[in-house]
């Protein structure tokens, strides 16, 4: 009798107090995203890269830095070069929608230029700052400054590549992508590699 007591009382725990306490202790770390903490902690990932898919580049040109041939200094000067994840290309191809988790990092190197065989010639220089855009659909941290419009948002500085420098997109971010925002406040147009 004792020992069928005890065995539905094993079997209970088994049954939900083990996978409860499991849950719990994930729950700091695992998000929807690898890429982003328990509180919306954003990081980006060091082997973008390498490993995932460029989707395009802008130069914001600058006569002091890329030569006299070119315009007037822009604030934010630089050659730009955009990442995302080889899944969320095909997810937004097939949908026009980025999908959940979806990252874009934007790399922002110093212009420099060179007169080479080809012609006046602007190549990248050393990098400056990694801006990063993570897909949120469900807004899931709605405390969180940093997180809004359906988009976590944050700033590296190449120094410091682990702190998020940015603290509150609204005023740091999303005032510059609202001319962006029918297309998911991304600018799209200048990704061949999604067309
Ligand atoms: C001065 C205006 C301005 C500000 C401020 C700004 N952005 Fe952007 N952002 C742009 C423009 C314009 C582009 C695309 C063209 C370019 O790079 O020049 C862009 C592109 C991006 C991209 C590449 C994907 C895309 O949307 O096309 C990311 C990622 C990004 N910004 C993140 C951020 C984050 C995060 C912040 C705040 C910390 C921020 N931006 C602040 C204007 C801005």
């Amino acid at each position: 009798m004792f020992m069928k007591k005890l065995s539905k009382v094993m079997l209970v725990m088994t049954l939900f107090l083990i996978p409860m306490i499991a849950i719990g202790a994930g729950e700091k770390q695992e998000t929807f995203s690898p890429y982003v903490d328990g509180k919306g902690n954003i990081n980006v990932p060091s082997d973008f890269r390498e490993k995932w898919v460029h989707l395009g580049t802008w130069v914001v040109t600058s006569e002091a830095a890329a030569g006299p041939s070119l315009g007037p200094t822009a604030p934010g000067t630089g050659i730009h070069e955009v990442y995302t994840q080889p899944e969320s290309v095909m997810v937004y191809k097939k949908t026009g929608k980025w999908p959940d988790g979806a990252v874009l990092v934007m790399e922002a190197c110093s212009i420099k230029w060179d007169d080479l065989p080809t012609g006046h010639v602007i190549l990248a220089g050393e990098i400056l700052d990694r801006f990063v855009m993570v897909k949120d659909s469900k807004d899931r941290f709605k405390n969180n400054p940093n997180w809004g419009e359906g988009w976590g948002w944050a700033l590296f500085n190449a120094a410091n590549p682990k702190k998020n420098i940015s603290t509150n997109c609204k005023n740091d971010c999303i005032g510059c992508h609202e001319v962006a925002k029918n297309t998911d406040w991304v600018f799209v147009h200048g990704y061949p590699t999604l067309k």
